[in-house]
């Protein structure tokens, strides 16, 4: 009775639901260059009112990911940054410390997307239902805007990305949250620059996925900003995701494609 209707709520639902005894070893990073870790490098401290939506991810209580605020019961994250059941996750909201002050939420689902592949990085994306309803408080705690269907981000629009992540590969992460303004670069162009990395690894760049990044590297995201948004124009346009490295030059920060999955969003959350 019980698998039935497991399988019944699964198959209405394109995602995965994440149980207790899952595997906890299935997200680990692999020893490859490219880390699926979320990756600030080369910002600067910003105040949680510039990114009312911005979660800080914790796994027992420690900082481990980003997410971000879309509605009073949702919150998005990449799904590498899940590896397991609820009761080791909660949220900070309202606060540019990931470490104290603002609000701390649990969650009661987590949800993977059904086709996120961890050895090709693809479909990153992953929901949260809150436990309990999350209203606006102040300019502290918002939601994010999603893009109207159709929307793109335009390459060599900026888009800023935020986290507490660390400014630089293998360092130890901000307490204070960071952002960095970095420009859309175009799919093709993305790809071109993975060109060669794709082939060694079987990483390659997908539509669902958005790269931005300078061609010389020098601003990025970085490992434990994984999760975290990446807006353009005030749109939710990326979820960070990976890239070569953090901030390496011919290297784009990937993140996935908020605008491709607009509908697989608004499908599971009602939104
Ligand atoms: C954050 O806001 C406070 C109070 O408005 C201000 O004093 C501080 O300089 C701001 N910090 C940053 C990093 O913008
Ligand atoms: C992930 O992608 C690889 C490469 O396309 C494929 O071989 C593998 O079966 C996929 N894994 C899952 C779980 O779909
Ligand atoms: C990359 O492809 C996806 C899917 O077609 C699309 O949503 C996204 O806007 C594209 N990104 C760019 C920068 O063209
Ligand atoms: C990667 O593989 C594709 C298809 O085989 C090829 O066209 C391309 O030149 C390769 N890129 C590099 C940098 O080797």
């Amino acid at each position: 009775m019980l698998l039935v209707l497991f399988f019944g709520f699964v198959a209405l639902c394109n995602c995965e639901y994440v149980l207790i005894d899952k595997r906890e070893d299935i997200l680990e990073p692999e020893p490859l260059v490219p880390l699926p870790d979320g990756r600030i490098v080369g910002g600067w401290p910003v105040n949680i009112t510039s990114h009312p939506y911005q979660a800080s991810f914790h796994n027992w209580h420690r900082h481990s990911c980003g997410g971000v605020l879309i509605s009073p019961n949702w919150i998005v994250t990449a799904a590498h940054c899940i590896s397991a059941g609820p009761h080791r996750y909660s949220f900070r909201l309202g606060s540019h410390l990931w470490a104290s002050g603002g609000t701390i939420l649990v969650g009661t689902y987590l949800m993977r997307h059904a086709q996120y592949n961890a050895s090709t990085i693809d479909y990153d994306i992953a929901l949260v239902r809150l436990s309990m309803a999350q209203s606006v408080v102040g300019d502290t705690i918002g939601y994010a805007q999603l893009p109207p269907e159709g929307w793109h981000p335009t390459p060599g629009s900026l888009a800023t990305v935020a986290g507490w992540g660390t400014p630089f590969a293998g360092g130890s992460l901000m307490d204070e949250l960071q952002e960095v303004d970095v420009p859309i670069v175009s799919n093709e162009s993305c790809q071109q620059f993975y060109s060669e990395l794709s082939n060694r690894t079987g990483i390659f760049i997908t539509d669902r996925m958005v790269c931005a990044g300078f061609a010389a590297g020098g601003q990025d995201a970085c490992n434990g900003d994984s999760g975290g948004p990446l807006v353009v124009d005030g749109y939710l346009t990326g979820i960070v995701s990976w890239g070569n490295g953090c901030a390496r030059e011919g290297y784009p920060g990937v993140y996935a494609s908020v605008p491709y999955f607009v509908p697989w969003i608004k499908e599971l959350t009602g939104l």
